[in-house]
């Protein structure tokens, strides 16, 4: 009895080899083809918007009109916060709302920026309290509207090692720190999504790339609220006239890092708030996704990606950064 072909066909073994041989070059030609094709639709698309963001870098930049935006600053009493309240009210922001637990710095922050001329209103909420930021949003829609600008700016440091940290410190600053930006923007995204116009506004850290020692809670609520905004920018993609903002800047001037020592303060010296704020306001205006400050941060993140650990630990010991927390006084 002749054996049952086992491909169903009765061709000869040759011939049948030969039929394979041709499907699979077929095949593999057509998925190389596919991909030669994919990879030069890619190359000249990156071509194309790398030589527009080069472009944008020299030649100036149409900025965006803030007149019609409500603007909502948590954090906004004091630190960077009052000072993006300074910038937005200058470039012409319509009304601005600030957040914050410390009546008396938001109550001077708002008078001053009445006297500037433009509408401005303060709410008592603690991002950290779900709960909170749910109903004082109602309240601000209610009272002066809707939010188109979100300004995730509230942030605390415990500044400790694990081990020194107690448990409900190290849980405040997750809370304040990431979770409270899920609320926040849970509870203002919706309508910005219906208007069709609406911005993200995140203050994270360089901390968020790099972590230091004595700073656990910090590092860890800054490194998880990038990767909340990393995944909000790209879900936005498709929003129409809805983006995202997310700001990494080194140490800044303010009283979060109090008493915090680098090793080379000329060489490395802190921010001022007023750049951070200027430079923030500036990114929203040009729909900026991403904005390390200073520009030389840059080099620390293809650093971190290119050097093997011993080395960057090196790099850490030699700056300073691996004790620069010994010193630290600031406060929660
Ligand atoms: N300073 C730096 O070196 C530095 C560097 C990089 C990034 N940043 C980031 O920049 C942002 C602003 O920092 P900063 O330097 O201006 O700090 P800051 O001077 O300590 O101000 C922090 C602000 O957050 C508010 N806040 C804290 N907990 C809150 C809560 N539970 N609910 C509502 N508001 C709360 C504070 O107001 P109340 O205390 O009145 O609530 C204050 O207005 C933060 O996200 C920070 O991580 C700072």
């Amino acid at each position: 009895m002749r054996p049952v072909p086992r491909w169903g066909s009765p061709r000869r073994p040759k011939e049948r080899s030969r039929c394979l041989h041709s499907t699979w070059a077929t095949g593999l030609g057509r998925f190389v083809y596919k991909l030669l094709l994919l990879r030069k639709l890619l190359s000249v698309k990156m071509i194309y918007l790398v030589a527009k963001a080069a472009v944008g870098l020299v030649l100036p930049a149409k900025l965006r009109d803030l007149s019609r935006e409500n603007v909502l600053i948590t954090g906004g009493g004091r630190g960077i916060g009052r000072q993006l309240a300074r910038e937005f009210a200058a470039r012409g922001a319509r009304k601005i709302v600030l957040w914050g637990r410390t009546e008396k710095c938001l109550k001077e922050t708002t008078e001053e920026i009445r006297q500037m001329g433009t509408e401005c209103h303060y709410f008592i909420c603690d991002v950290g309290n779900r709960e909170e930021v749910y109903q004082t949003a109602k309240a601000v829609r209610e009272k002066v509207g809707d939010i188109t600008i979100l300004v995730n700016n509230a942030a605390v440091v415990h500044g400790r090692s694990l081990m020194d940290s107690d448990d409900d410190a190290l849980l405040k600053s997750q809370h304040i720190n990431t979770l409270g930006q899920f609320w926040t923007t849970k509870a203002f995204l919706p309508r910005m999504l219906e208007l069709q116009n609406g911005h993200i506004v995140c203050l994270n850290s360089v901390l968020a790339l790099s972590a230091i020692p004595g700073a656990i809670d910090y590092c860890t609520s800054k490194a998880s609220a990038f990767a909340f905004m990393e995944s909000l920018t790209l879900g936005l993609l498709d929003c129409p006239g809805v983006s995202a903002t997310t700001v990494l800047p080194f140490h800044t001037s303010t009283e979060m890092f109090q008493g915090m020592r680098v090793r080379f303060p000329n060489l490395f010296p802190p921010l001022k708030p007023e750049t951070v704020a200027r430079r923030t306001v500036e990114a929203v205006q040009l729909n900026q996704a991403l904005l390390l400050l200073p520009w030389t941060m840059h080099a620390l993140v293809i650093l971190k990606s290119i050097l093997p650990q011993a080395a960057l630990e090196e790099i850490h010991k030699f700056s300073g950064t691996y004790t620069c927390m010994n010193t630290f006084k600031g406060r929660t």
